[in-house]
């Protein structure tokens, strides 16, 4: 298994990836999220991965993307999102979606970001470190249907929280539906 960053010519084989990971109430709402991702018509540069198998005629059969949120806050903090990943069905549970989040925090260690955060199911989650308590810190712009699932990792040694902060996403995740 390889990771790379996603190119514009990744496009179908990503919408395909959402399409069948998710279920069919919000499988086309989340690739459309994707395949915003990857064409970057926002601000900010956003780190779109892709894991491309040797089985699967060298094609993307997982994709994640990372972005970064802009903090209101006094204090130097800088945090990341990581929204959305996805894995090939009949690829899944073979650690494909571990080494795209494993790649993507190392490679956001490198890009000064302080903080990642994450919605997503926390039995998930958990494993690579996120916490449900520290996001509590974070208050998203948007009314959460699933509180629960609201997480962040902290991954810079020299930036620390101690006061709620509100924040604003890049334009795609800028959807209520989203949350
Ligand atoms: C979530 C997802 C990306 C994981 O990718 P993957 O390549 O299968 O993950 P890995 O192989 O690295 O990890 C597999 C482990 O995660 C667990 N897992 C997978 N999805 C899970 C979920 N939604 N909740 C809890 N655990 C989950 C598996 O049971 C397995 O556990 P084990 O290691 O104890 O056996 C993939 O299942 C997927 O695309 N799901 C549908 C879309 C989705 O839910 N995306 C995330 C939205 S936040």
């Amino acid at each position: 298994m390889k990771i790379r960053k996603a190119e514009p010519s990744d496009a179908e084989w990503i919408r395909r990836i959402y399409l069948e990971a998710f279920e069919p109430n919000e499988n086309a709402l989340i690739a459309d999220l994707a395949i915003k991702f990857l064409h970057q018509d926002f601000d900010s540069e956003a780190l779109n991965l892709v894991a491309i198998s040797e089985n699967v005629e060298l094609q993307p059969v997982g994709h994640v993307a990372f972005s970064q949120v802009r903090i209101q806050s006094n204090t130097e903090i800088t945090a990341q999102i990581l929204a959305p990943l996805a894995v090939l069905p009949e690829v899944q549970n073979q650690g494909i979606g571990s080494l795209l989040i494993k790649t993507g925090l190392k490679e956001l260690s490198h890009r000064e970001a302080g903080f990642v955060l994450v919605y997503g199911d926390p039995e998930y989650y958990r494993r690579f470190g996120f916490d449900t308590e520290l996001a509590k810190l974070f208050i998203p712009p948007f009314e959460l249907k699933y509180p629960e699932g609201w997480q962040t990792l902290k991954i810079s040694d020299t930036q620390t929280i101690s006061q709620p902060v509100e924040f604003k996403c890049v334009s795609p995740l800028n959807q209520p539906e989203l949350w």
